[in-house]
């Protein structure tokens, strides 16, 4: 991996939709780091979001593992890679699936292609690394939102997750999040053994969102 991974998760915040996702998006891929910026945007946003940002990273927040047939309303992922994403979240503690909906994304999905499995804890954690994801996420929900970072509120589930992980398989990177919002948070996510940060609103909610991603790859 090229350098710690910087997720921006844009949820359905009324500053990272439609052509405020795309100016969002727009601004990420103008921040200058050693880190990699990823968007993590709505299924109606992928396409233009890319097309404005064309060099930025851009994931959904959601895929379901079905194909092409009789599947009114589900996520569909070979439309979203025709549509450029090249990654996804899954089972956010916002939008929860069974271990068997990853499985199925995850066996679905082409090699190449980011999977980002999202836990609650340690022991999901294991769960969903297990599985074989890009990613897991570690993010506890109490604190997502909310304005002290996982590294500061419970360093603990943060390095625990990331040893836990790394005894089910090396090949699965591990990500926190939940009050991630500067410079430090990130550093100290890194130091706790982690790969990078998902992150929403320490950059959607952020009156001046461009210096929000700058402080946060600041100690990269
Ligand atoms: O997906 C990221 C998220 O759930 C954390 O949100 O607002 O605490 O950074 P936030």
């Amino acid at each position: 991996m090229s350098g710690p991974l910087v997720v921006v998760n844009f949820k359905t915040y009324q500053t990272a939709h439609g052509a405020s996702a795309e100016e969002l998006a727009v601004t990420m891929a103008g921040i200058e780091s050693g880190a990699k910026l990823v968007a993590a945007v709505s299924a109606f946003d992928l396409e233009s979001v890319v097309t404005a940002a064309p060099d930025l990273e851009v994931w959904c927040q959601h895929l379901d593992p079905v194909g092409f047939g009789s599947n009114t309303g589900w996520l569909h992922p070979s439309t979203a890679i025709e549509r450029g994403a090249s990654g996804t979240l899954i089972n956010h503690a916002e939008h929860k699936v069974d271990l068997e909906h990853v499985a199925m994304l995850i066996e679905q999905l082409p090699d190449g292609f980011s999977i980002c499995a999202c836990a609650e804890d340690m022991e999901e954690a294991g769960a969903l690394a297990a599985l074989g994801p890009t990613f897991v996420a570690v993010e506890p929900p109490e604190l997502i939102g909310g304005n002290i970072s996982v590294t500061e509120a419970d360093p603990i589930v943060v390095s625990e997750t990331a040893d836990a992980v790394k005894s089910v398989s090396e090949n699965v990177s591990v990500l926190c999040g939940a009050g991630v919002k500067t410079g430090k948070d990130v550093s100290e996510a890194i130091r706790l053994g982690v790969s990078g940060v998902l992150l929403a609103s320490g950059v959607t909610k952020s009156e001046n969102p461009i210096e929000a991603l700058r402080d946060l790859v600041s100690e990269i």
